[in-house]
């Protein structure tokens, strides 16, 4: 259907080269400017970012901290007018507050209050700049969600015991989300997000003594002893050993309507709790929904929801309504991948097996449907609340990172980002498999797979690896087949989003190769499948997070600047220069056209 031309369109720019510089670096003939960062009015009456005096009441109204996800939701049929959904993973204090007051081993009160309101998401209602890009307009949607946001517990373990505290004897009303990675815009216009890395909030999982209890908070890595922010010194539900279910209410897919800025969100059981780092749905052949989703940490897996309901196509409210319920009722698999190599041509090496791929079968292994479980020892509420444990009793697969799943558009087969994993093969620890062939993988890989018969509700598929990441002139390396002297570097792959014409784009976390990192685009098709060209470097210290790819505009979240500084010494001064304090931000991205006008992305 698409001639082997097509696909080149979308990625014919000049590859950016890497650096390490402290700026946004584009392409010849590229634009680019700051949508939005930290600090910026997001609500009426938002005072001004004033680095030297903030106040967690202003920062509840502005623009919150670390952005990750993007998602646009389009408000008009053109699509010039869009609600800008984002997440804001986490706090970084020590940049957040001047040097001399902050101590991290004693934030104040009104501190943490700064950083429960710099948590969360926002909604910010952004319109077509007419040079190009995106700009920020005022809007009846905008909207933060932050640590006090109330959200409804749905699913079938809401109302659970695990789910019950003083503050809530229902379980099933849940004050705030944190720790959001990255997510999906849904096609019914709702925005997905995942909680990552919830467990840090939390402390003194050691006051846990039964043993069973204890077990399933080490396996979620609660910290025995004081967390990092120290925010049980203020809240006592962020202490184990006072509230020791509110840590359950964390680790969702949780589901936001921008649409209706007065909606409650939700948080959906029914797609297990993990170290969610996003979901993306993919409609199955007969019109139910599935969603994909990884557990980021090193041999944890990759699974996939099956709703029993079907989709209601539109955006109305009704729809809207309707096919949120549907990520209530369903079926929660995990996956099995099998290598269709020989064990012994899978050594570690990154060597490609004599059939000249990495690349096999799979499974879905279902753990629990509605209140049935599939998990001998477990009921289904045990699956949904503890689901790591459930998965590490059924043979699914201990995976190198699962960060971003996404399906493509074009060609129907999902792309996962596997980010790294320095312990594969380690003592003790499993060895290189054939989808995750490299002992010590400090690079990762990109994985992809074609469900059977192309329906997303199949319980087998098939799976290659895309990429096996790193420097091109290291022999542990493939691009796809395509010749490696002809493709740009790329290291840890986090984010994934496809553009028009089915190409992937990914962006970095944490680049082993001494460079900044950044955004890439590769097509998966034809002649040109696996030619890795970088489109953008983000600044010293940051994670290039969230890309949208429209056909007129590219979207990057630049999160952490400066990361491995601090305020009196912050490693980086971007976006505003001379002496400033880095900002996380949203930056668009656009190709210089005639007239003024923005051109096509991809011509
Ligand atoms: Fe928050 Fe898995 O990156
Ligand atoms: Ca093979
Ligand atoms: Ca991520
Ligand atoms: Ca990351």
């Amino acid at each position: 259907r698409h001639g082997s031309g097509r696909h080149r369109q979308g990625i014919d720019f000049e590859p950016v080269a890497p650096n390490t510089a402290d700026a946004v670096t584009v392409p010849d003939g590229y634009e680019q400017r700051v949508v939005i960062g930290w600090g910026d009015p997001v609500l009426p009456g938002a005072p001004k970012f004033d680095f030297n005096a903030q106040t967690a009441a202003a920062q509840a109204k502005q623009f919150g901290y670390n952005n990750d996800f993007v998602g646009l939701v389009p408000l008009d049929s053109s699509g010039r007018s869009s609600l800008m959904v984002v997440n804001h993973e986490y706090t970084a204090e020590v940049h957040m507050f001047p040097a001399d007051q902050y101590d991290p081993d004693n934030p104040t009160e009104e501190q943490v209050r700064i950083a429960w309101a710099a948590h969360g998401m926002s909604v910010v209602q952004v319109t077509r700049a007419r040079e190009g890009g995106l700009k920020v307009v005022p809007g009846r949607y905008n909207r933060r969600i932050t640590i006090n946001t109330e959200f409804e517990l749905r699913g079938p373990a809401a109302g659970s015991d695990h789910l019950k505290t003083s503050a809530d004897p229902s379980g099933r009303k849940v004050f705030g989300t944190q720790n959001n990675c990255a997510g999906g815009v849904t096609p019914w216009g709702t925005v997905l997000s995942g909680e990552e890395n919830f467990n840090q909030y939390f402390a003194n999982a050691s006051a846990v003594s039964d043993p069973v209890a204890a077990e399933r908070l080490r396996r979620y890595g609660l910290p025995s002893g004081a967390s990092r922010r120290k925010w049980e010194r203020f809240d006592k539900r962020w202490d184990i050993a006072q509230e020791p279910n509110e840590c359950n209410r964390f680790g969702w897919v949780v589901e936001i309507d921008p649409n209706d800025p007065n909606s409650t969100p939700v948080k959906h059981t029914a797609l297990g709790r993990f170290k969610h780092e996003a979901a993306n749905v993919k409609i199955t052949k007969d019109g139910r929904v599935a969603v994909y989703s990884g557990d980021d940490e090193r041999f944890d897996y990759i699974y996939k929801f099956v709703s029993n309901g079907k989709y209601k196509p539109g955006r109305s409210a009704h729809a809207r309504r309707h096919n949120m319920s549907l990520l209530d009722d369903g079926t929660l698999y995990v996956a099995r991948f099998t290598g269709d190599s020989p064990a012994s041509e899978i050594d570690g090496s990154g060597t490609l097996p004599s059939d000249g791929e990495f690349d096999g079968s799979g499974e879905w292994i279902p753990l629990a449907s509605g209140n049935r479980s599939f998990v001998p020892g477990f009921t289904a509420e045990e699956v949904y609340i503890f689901t790591r444990l459930a998965a590490d009793t059924v043979g699914a697969t201990k995976m190198d990172r699962p960060e971003d799943i996404e399906p493509n558009p074009v060609n129907g087969r999902v792309y996962a980002a596997l980010t790294n994993n320095s312990d594969r093969g380690a003592a003790g620890k499993e060895a290189a498999d054939e989808a995750n062939p490299r002992n010590g993988n400090r690079n990762g890989h990109v994985l992809e797979w074609e469900e059977a018969a192309g329906d997303a509700a199949s319980t087998t598929f098939s799976w290659r690896l895309l990429l096996v990441c790193g420097d091109p002139a290291s022999a542990d390396t493939y691009f796809g087949g395509f010749p490696k002297d002809q493709v740009s570097p790329i290291s840890c792959p986090d984010n994934v989003a496809f553009d028009g014409y089915g190409n992937l784009w990914i962006s970095t976390d944490g680049n082993a190769l001494g460079s900044n990192d950044g955004l890439f685009a590769v097509p998966v098709e034809g002649a040109n499948r696996g030619q890795v060209k970088q489109f953008l470097t983000v600044p010293i210290g940051a994670e290039a997070c969230g890309p949208v790819v429209t056909e007129d505009v590219v979207l990057v979240a630049v999160q952490h600047p400066g990361e491995d500084g601090s305020s009196a010494d912050p490693q980086s001064h971007w976006p505003d220069g001379g002496d400033s304090q880095p900002r996380p931000s949203i930056v668009s991205v656009w190709k210089r056209g005639r007239h003024g006008r923005p051109g096509h992305i991809g011509r």
